[in-house]
C-alpha cells in the first residue's frame, strides 16, 4: 500500500472536516506534500491527459495560432473561420440539449441584442461624459430590477429604505461586491477585523471565492431533507464577527429556495446584512408568484433583506456579461464604490471591480428588458415552469430515480440504486450537457426557454429513461466520465482534487 492509499483509507473514515485539517497539516511537510503530488500525478495524470483531447477538439482540425501572425489575416477569412466554429457548436444548445447556459436563444432575440450591441459597441460607462447613454441604461436597469424585486426605488423615494445598486459583469461579480461591501461596512461601523459570513452549504461557489479574495471566514450551514438551509443552524452559526447571512432563491445545485423570510428575520434581529442570491431566480420568481406557483417572499418586501443579486444574463435574457447587485440604501452601496482622490491620474472612481466596461452590454441588456416588458417575462416564466412540470413528472415516473427537494425549474435528481454519474455519461453520449453535482451525487437540468420548444422535454424524458435502462442492464460498465466524477466526489484528500483543477485550468489555456 503506498502513502496515498494509506492516507486516503485513514482519511476516508474520518469526519470530513477533520480529514481536511489533517491533509492541510500533512501537506505543510514538504516530503509528504511532494510524495502526495507525485502519486496523484501518476494516478490521475493520465485521466487529465485523456480529457485534454475532449477539451481541445479543434486542435486536430484547425491550425493553432500561438503567436501573432506576421501579416494580419483577412477579415473575411477570420469571420468565415468563426462562423465555422459557431456552426459546430450552435446546434447543441439551440436544440435544447444543454442545461442552463443559453436562457433565451431565439434567433430574432439574438439578432436584436446583436444590433443593440453594435450600435453601442464603442461605449464605456467609465466615461460618463462621452457616453451618458451608457449610464442612463445602467441606472434604468438597476431601477427596473429593484422595482421588480419589491423595492421602492429612486423614482419614488429617497432615504435609507431606497433600493439602489449597480450593473455588474455577472452573478459572481455581484456576489463578490456584496460580500466586500458587508466586510467594509462592518470594519468601519463595528470595528470587525475578522469578518465572517454564514452561508448554506448549497450557496454558490462565488461566496467561497469572496471569502478567499477578501479574507472573510466562511461558516457553512447544513441543509435539511428538502435541500433548504437549516434555520436553526444558521442562527447558531452567527457570531459577533458575522457581517452577513446568505440565502439562495433558488440554489444552483438543487433549485431549492432557502427559508428566506425566516433567515431575513434572523439577520434583522441580529443587526447583520442579509444577502439573497437570486442570480438564478430574480427574473423568474416574481412572475412565478404572479402565475400562482408556490413562491415564498424572497425580496425587498422582507425588511431584513439588505441586498440581492439578480442576473440579467440568465433569465433577464440579456447577452452574457451583465448582472445586477441591489442594496437597501445608498449608505450601504457606498461601501462597494471605489474612489481615490490623490492619484496623479486625476480624481478616479469606479462603482464595480472593472475600470473600463463594455457599455454595449449594458445597452443590450436594457434593450432586452424593455423589449420583453412585464408581459414578456411573465409569458417566458410560464413556458419554462410548464416545461419543468412536465420534466419533473417524467423523472418521477422513472423507477430508480428521485428528485431532490421540491424544485420549480432547476431540477436535481439522484438514485439510490444506480450510479447516477453513469446515467449522466449515457445522456452525454446522446448529446445532452447536464450538470453533474456531488454531496450528494446527483445530476441537474436547469430548464430554459430552449427546453420549452416543442418536443424537447419529451425527448429528455425518453433519453433519460433509456439511460436508466442501460445502466440497469450493464451494472459493471465503467463509463467515460463517471469514474472522474466519482473520484472528485469521494476522494478524501481534497487538496489532490484542488491540484487537479489547477492542472485542468492549465489545459484550458494551452494552444
Ligand atoms: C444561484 C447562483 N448564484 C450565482 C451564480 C453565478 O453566476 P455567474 O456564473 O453569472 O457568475 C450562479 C450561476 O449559475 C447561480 O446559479
Amino acid at each position: 500500500m503506498d502513502i496515498m492509499e494509506i492516507v486516503d483509507e485513514k482519511l476516508g473514515k474520518m469526519n470530513p472536516a477533520i480529514a481536511a485539517l489533517v491533509v492541510k497539516l500533512a501537506r505543510k511537510i514538504p516530503y509528504i506534500d511532494r510524495k502526495i503530488a507525485a502519486l496523484a500525478e501518476k494516478e490521475y495524470g493520465p485521466i487529465l491527459d485523456g480529457l485534454e483531447d475532449s477539451v481541445k477538439p479543434y486542435r486536430k482540425r484547425f491550425r493553432s495560432i500561438g503567436a501573432l501572425p506576421v501579416n494580419g489575416m483577412k477579415r473575411r477569412d477570420i469571420l468565415d473561420f468563426m462562423k465555422k466554429l459557431k456552426n459546430l457548436e450552435e446546434s447543441r444548445w439551440k436544440k435544447g440539449f444543454v442545461s442552463g447556459a443559453v436562457y433565451h436563444g431565439d434567433r430574432g432575440h439574438i439578432d436584436f441584442l446583436n444590433e443593440a450591441y453594435s450600435i453601442n459597441s464603442q461605449s464605456n460607462p467609465l466615461h460618463s461624459d462621452i457616453w451618458p447613454s451608457a449610464i442612463k441604461y445602467e441606472a434604468e436597469i438597476v431601477s427596473m430590477t429593484g422595482k421588480m424585486l419589491g423595492g421602492v426605488t429612486a423614482a419614488d423615494s429617497s432615504g435609507p429604505g431606497k433600493i439602489c445598486g449597480t450593473v455588474t459583469s455577472g452573478g459572481t461579480e455581484s456576489i463578490l461586491l456584496a460580500m466586500k461591501t458587508y466586510r467594509d461596512r462592518a470594519r468601519k461601523e463595528k470595528g470587525i477585523r475578522r469578518p465572517e459570513i454564514v452561508i448554506p452549504v448549497t450557496a454558490h461557489a462565488a461566496f467561497d471565492k469572496a471569502g478567499q479574495y477578501f479574507n472573510i471566514k466562511i461558516k457553512r450551514v447544513p441543509i435539511d431533507s428538502s435541500c433548504r438551509a437549516d434555520i436553526r443552524e444558521a442562527a447558531k452559526a452567527i457570531s459577533s464577527n458575522t457581517v452577513a447571512l446568505v440565502g439562495s432563491a433558488p440554489s444552483f445545485p438543487h433549485g431549492a429556495i432557502d427559508p428566506i423570510p425566516e433567515l431575513s428575520e434572523t439577520a434583522r434581529k441580529k443587526g447583520i446584512g442579509f444577502h439573497v442570491d437570486a442570480c438564478l431566480g430574480g427574473f423568474i420568481l416574481p412572475w412565478a408568484e404572479r402565475l400562482g406557483y408556490d413562491v415564498p417572499p424572497f425580496d425587498f418586501r422582507l425588511p431584513g433583506v439588505t441586498s440581492i443579486s439578480a442576473d440579467t444574463h440568465k433569465y433577464g435574457y440579456a447577452a452574457k456579461g451583465t448582472s445586477v447587485v441591489l442594496y437597501r440604501g445608498e449608505e450601504l452601496r457606498h461601501y462597494q464604490f471605489y474612489k481615490t482622490t490623490d492619484w496623479p491620474g486625476g480624481l478616479y472612481f469606479s462603482p464595480t471591480f472593472a475600470g473600463s466596461r463594455p457599455g454595449a452590454l449594458s445597452a443590450a441588456c436594457w434593450a432586452a428588458m424593455v423589449s420583453l416588458g412585464e408581459d414578456g417575462y411573465l409569458k417566458a416564466a410560464g413556458r419554462i415552469l410548464k416545461t419543468a412540470d412536465q420534466i419533473k413528472k417524467g423523472i418521477a415516473g422513472i423507477p430508480g430515480l428521485r428528485i431532490l427537494g421540491n424544485p420549480l425549474w432547476n431540477i436535481a435528481f439522484a438514485s439510490d440504486e444506480l450510479d447516477i454519474y453513469r446515467v449522466l455519461d449515457f445522456m452525454t453520449g446522446l448529446g445532452w450537457s447536464l450538470n453533474g453535482l456531488h454531496r450528494p451525487s446527483c445530476v441537474h437540468i436547469c430548464v430554459t426557454l430552449r427546453h420549452a420548444e416543442p418536443g424537447v422535454a419529451a425527448r429528455f424524458i425518453r433519453d433519460l429513461r433509456s439511460a436508466v435502462a442501460h445502466v440497469k442492464k450493464h451494472p459493471s460498465e465503467r463509463g467515460d466520465m463517471a469514474p472522474v466524477y466519482g473520484m472528485a466526489a469521494t476522494l478524501p484528500d481534497r487538496s489532490i482534487v484542488s491540484d487537479l483543477l489547477d492542472r485542468y485550468m492549465d489545459i484550458l489555456y494551452r494552444v
